[in-house]
């Protein structure tokens, strides 16, 4: 069976991540051919064009990840309505030096979740637009904006309701689907 490498990125720092669960229940609940890694972004320093002529190796590594999937995923909470900021600084890293933006023509997802009742509706547009600029080809359909009430998803990924379970896998399947068609027209190199 040939599969598709997706690359995630859980958006937070936090040890105790609900997005990290987030991203454990989509990993179990994803059809069998989207084969995971984690794209860590805690590592990256601040970015400066300083860097441009001559990226550190934490840097060119997390280029060198993202150039070897074939899509990737952004779980993300919502900090103070926005992504953050260590999304946001792994974003810039990627997308520079100019003329080597890793995220082009690449397919994209995004999701999060938060204890709030909008689960990072905001936040979800506000990365929305980066990646529009960084020329991402997103999945706009279906969107999932998830509300974490207790109990809702273990820390080993397992969700407890049925029609969680059912969305998140439903999101998934047209996620691979999505990244089917995005390859189809424009395969990676
Ligand atoms: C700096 C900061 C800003 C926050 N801003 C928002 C917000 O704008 N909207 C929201 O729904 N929750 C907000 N929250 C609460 C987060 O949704 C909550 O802490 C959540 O657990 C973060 O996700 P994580 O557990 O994956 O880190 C904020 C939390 C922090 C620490």
């Amino acid at each position: 069976m040939s599969t598709y490498k997706v690359g995630y990125f859980v958006g937070s720092l936090s040890s105790t991540s609900i997005n990290r669960q987030l991203s454990k229940a989509l990993i179990k609940l994803a059809p069998p051919d989207l084969e995971f890694t984690e794209i860590p972004i805690g590592n990256l320093a601040l970015y400066s064009p300083d860097f441009d002529a001559d990226y550190p190796p934490e840097a060119r590594a997390f280029k060198e990840a993202i150039a070897s999937c074939d899509a990737v995923l952004f779980i993300t909470p919502e900090y103070n309505r926005s992504i953050p900021g260590a999304l946001k600084n792994a974003i810039d890293w990627a997308s520079r030096p100019w003329g080597q933006n890793s995220f082009d023509h690449l397919a994209a997802a995004v999701i999060g979740a938060s204890p709030g009742g909008i689960g990072t509706a905001v936040a979800q547009q506000s990365l929305r637009a980066v990646l529009s600029f960084c020329n991402a080809r997103q999945m706009t359909s279906p969107e999932a904006y998830i509300t974490m009430t207790p109990g809702l998803i273990a820390e080993d990924g397992e969700v407890s309701d049925t029609t969680t379970t059912e969305f998140l896998a439903n999101f998934m399947k047209e996620f691979r689907e999505h990244i089917q068609r995005v390859l189809t027209v424009l395969p990676r190199a």
